[in-house]
């Protein structure tokens, strides 16, 4: 600073000497006023004096910007200098998605919960009916944390985010034992596994998880709520189609699939030519679930999903590299700058 404004005093010192000092331009064309012809002399005079006068405001300007940049508010004078361009900030691909899916469920009453990634074996797998030899556990390779196993717990990173459906069953319970529901809840979140990163699958990437418990929920109910997020997800003219299949933590289970929203069901690249694209898993909670967490699995029943985000955002933004959400390039991000 002290620098800058030396060198700035020296600037308007320098002016001044040249055009205002005792042997400057000034100075010295005033005293060529005795060369020139008498009836020109009044004329000469004006004009010099305007150039005194303009080059004395000139000077005080120059000082006042050094004294400015002294005094700390660095105010520039000079007003023709180019501007800095602004360049505006974007949401995350990976965000708007989840904020598109989640608004979506908000509008049916569904609030948002939040779970731990780093979570224990209990909420993880077992209360949600992933035994101990549960060939599901290989489903899901699992970073286990080493060195944390006080109390026998094992903690590890949550391989999905069906822990939170646990967390959140487990905080129904009343003092006298009975659960208050009924629950309907979202939750998204980060989850991990254990798996060889390349441009289609990474060790991390995120989850939405649903649940609503209730009296008298049924797979119609399952049916219906996720056929209306679908349609407002990818568009009114989507069919449906719920496939059977197996959830240790949901009886019955199924996968849904969607007519493909690139083709519209004709076939093409992203859907492998069969006109359909999986969005999600689905099923009603197991009773054994609902037990786990003190519910009583005779008088209420639910369903449970869970969706991942970086696939559907792959297809709808057009993404071929599932790395580039995690790399932080922002090359990559800077073209979101415009979606909401
Ligand atoms: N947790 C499953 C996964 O990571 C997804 C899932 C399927 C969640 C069915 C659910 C469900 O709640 O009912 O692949």
């Amino acid at each position: 600073m002290e620098g800058y404004t030396t060198a700035n005093f020296q600037v308007a010192e320098n002016f001044r000497i040249k055009y205002l000092g005792t042997k400057g331009i000034v100075k010295s064309m005033m005293a060529e006023m005795k060369n020139i012809p008498a009836e020109k002399r009044k004329e000469f005079g004006q004009v010099m004096n305007d150039f005194k006068v303009f080059a004395e405001a000139k000077y005080e300007t120059l000082k006042e910007i050094n004294s400015n940049q002294q005094s700390g508010s660095g105010i520039q004078m000079d007003l023709s200098l180019p501007g800095d361009s602004l360049i505006p900030g974007s949401r995350h691909p990976i965000t708007l998605m989840r904020n598109r899916i989640v608004s979506i469920f908000q509008r049916l009453g569904f609030s948002v919960a939040d779970g731990p990634e780093i979570e224990d074996d209990w909420h993880n797998f077992t209360a949600l009916n992933i035994s101990e030899h549960h060939p599901a556990r290989d489903m899901q390779d699992t970073f286990y944390i080493q060195g944390h196993n006080s109390n026998s717990t094992e903690w590890l990173l949550r391989t999905h985010t069906s822990n939170v459906q646990i967390r959140e069953m487990e905080k129904t319970r009343q003092p006298d034992g009975k659960a208050k529901l009924p629950i309907r809840i979202i939750c998204p979140g980060r989850v991990f596994r254990n798996e060889t990163v390349s441009a289609r699958s990474h060790c991390f990437f995120h989850q939405v998880e649903g649940l609503y418990i209730d009296e008298n929920v049924s797979f119609a109910d399952l049916k219906q709520t996720l056929y209306f997020f679908a349609q407002e997800m990818y568009g009114k003219d989507i069919k449906p189609r719920f496939r059977p299949s197996y959830f240790p933590f949901t009886e019955p289970s199924a996968e849904m699939d969607i007519t493909c929203f690139i083709c519209g069901g004709k076939g093409c690249r992203i859907c492998k030519q069969t006109g359909w694209v999986e969005i999600l898993g689905c099923g009603m909670v197991h009773p054994k679930v609902l037990e786990n967490c003190g519910i009583d699995s005779n008088k209420y029943t639910g369903f449970a999903f869970g969706m991942g985000i970086e696939r559907p955002a792959m297809l709808l933004y057009g993404v071929n590299d599932i790395r580039l959400f995690s790399e932080n390039d922002v090359r990559f991000l800077r073209q979101f700058t415009s979606v909401t």
